[in-house]
C-alpha cells in the first residue's frame, strides 16, 4: 500500500487544478490518472533535488460514474456552509491534481504533460498557480503553515486507518480558493490583524489565550474530539495572485483522514463557536471556490478494482462467501480493470 505524496515538505512553487470530466470519458480518464505516477516520475527525475511531486484527488460524483464500487466512507459533495455574514460556497471539481516542487517549471510541465493527456476528456475550471512567499507567509503578511502536525501526527491526521479498510492509506482533501481586500486590510493596524489571526505578525508567536479574540482564525480552528484530543489537519495553502488585476489570494488545501474534521473548522469559521462569533479573516477574504475529493492509494490509481471492494474482502476471507456455482470463487479475489 503505497499512499500518494500528501505530507511533502513546504514547497516552493504548486499548480492546483480543478478538472470536470466529459460525460463518456471515465474510462479514458481512468487510464490517464493510472499513468500520472509514472509521469512525475519522468518530469521529475529531471531535477531530483527539486522534489517534484504529485497527489490526484477524485470527487464524488466522478468516483460514482467512474468505479463500480462503494463511495469511500467520507466521499461527497462538499456542502456549502452559509453563515450570517459569509459563505463557504461549493463549486464543481471531479478530479483535483495538486504540483508541488522546488522549482515552479516542474510543476509547470508536469501540469503540460498530463493535460496533454487528458485533452478532450476533461475541462479545466480552475488553474491557479501558487509561490512561496518570503518565510512562508500569505499575502496577509502572516507565517502560514506553522502548526502543523509533525511526524506520525501528520501521518495520522492524513491517512484512512481500520475505520474505513477499503480505503485504508487513501486520504481526504478539501481546497478552497481565497481572495483577500488587501486594500481593507493594510487599513487596520498590524494589532488588529494579529487579533485576526490570532499570532504575531513579525515573529509568529500565538497570542496568549487571555488575549487571543475567541473570533480569531486560529483559535477558531483549534478543535478537539469528545475526548479533548486535538483534531489535526495538513496544510499546504499557497498565495497567488496578479497585479494587473489586483487579485491576491490564498490557495487554500487541506488534507485530512476524515473531511469532517476540516468541515468543522469551516462550520466554526463561516457560523461561529459560538453561532455569531465567525472567523474575523472572513471579512478580509471571499471563498470563491470550494471542493472535496477522496485521495486513493497509488496502487488503487494505478490498477483500481472493478468489483466492489467488500465483495472482494468478503471473499477473500469468508469461505462462506464462496459462490454456490460450483467454481471455487477467486476469479474476484484481484479483479484487474479492463
Ligand atoms: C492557522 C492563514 C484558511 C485551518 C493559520 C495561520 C495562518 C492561517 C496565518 C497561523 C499559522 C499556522 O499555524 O499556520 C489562513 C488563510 C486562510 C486560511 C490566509 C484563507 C483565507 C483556513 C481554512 C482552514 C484553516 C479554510 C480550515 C478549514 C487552519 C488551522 C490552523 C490555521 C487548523 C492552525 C490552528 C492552530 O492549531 O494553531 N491559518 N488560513 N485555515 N489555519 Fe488557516
Amino acid at each position: 500500500m503505497v499512499t500518494q505524496q500528501v505530507l511533502r515538505p513546504q514547497a516552493q512553487a504548486a499548480v492546483f487544478l480543478v478538472l470536470t470530466v466529459r460525460e463518456g470519458s471515465e474510462a479514458a480518464v481512468r487510464e490517464v490518472l493510472a499513468d500520472i505516477p509514472g509521469l512525475t516520475r519522468a518530469v521529475g527525475f529531471r531535477s531530483p533535488v527539486d522534489g517534484l511531486s504529485t497527489v490526484v484527488g477524485i470527487g464524488a460524483e466522478l468516483w460514482d460514474r467512474t468505479y463500480d464500487l462503494p463511495r469511500p466512507a467520507g466521499l461527497h459533495p462538499f456542502e456549502e456552509i452559509a453563515g450570517h455574514r459569509h459563505r463557504a460556497v461549493s463549486t464543481p471539481g471531479d478530479l483535483l491534481i495538486h504540483l508541488r516542487a522546488g522549482r515552479a517549471d516542474l510543476c509547470f510541465e508536469l501540469a503540460r504533460q498530463i493535460m496533454s493527456r487528458l485533452s478532450g476528456h476533461a475541462d479545466v475550471v480552475d488553474e491557479v498557480h501558487g509561490f512561496a512567499y518570503f518565510e512562508r507567509r500569505d499575502l496577509l503578511g502572516f507565517v502560514d503553515g506553522t502548526e502543523n502536525p509533525e511526524g506520525d501526527d501528520a501521518v495520522d491526521a492524513v491517512t484512512i486507518g481500520d475505520e474505513d479498510p477499503a480505503y485504508a492509506g487513501g486520504s481526504y482533501v478539501l481546497v478552497q480558493k481565497y481572495l483577500h481586500d488587501l486594500a481593507a486590510w493594510d487599513a487596520i493596524s498590524v494589532e488588529e490583524q494579529e487579533r485576526v489571526i490570532g499570532r504575531t505578525k513579525l515573529d509568529d508567536i500565538e497570542l496568549a489565550d487571555d488575549v487571543k479574540p475567541v473570533n480569531s482564525h486560529v483559535a477558531l480552528n483549534t478543535v478537539e474530539d469528545d475526548d479533548g484530543n486535538d483534531l489535526d489537519i495538513v496544510r499546504h495553502n499557497m498565495p497567488f495572485g496578479s497585479v494587473g488585476d489586483a487579485e491576491f489570494g490564498t490557495y487554500f488545501i487541506g488534507y485530512a483522514a476524515d473531511p469532517a474534521v476540516i468541515e468543522l473548522m469551516l462550520r466554526n469559521m463561516f457560523i461561529g463557536r459560538p453561532p455569531g462569533t465567525y472567523d474575523r479573516i472572513l471579512d478580509f477574504s471571499t471563498a470563491i471556490t470550494g471542493s472535496l475529493f477522496f485521495v486513493p492509494t497509488v496502487a488503487f490509481l494505478e490498477d483500481p478494482p472493478s468489483a466492489p471492494v467488500a465483495a472482494v474482502t468478503a471473499s477473500a476471507e469468508s469461505p462462506a462467501a464462496a459462490p454456490d456455482d460450483g467454481s471455487l470463487g477467486i476469479g474476484s479475489l484481484h479483479p484487474r480493470a479492463t
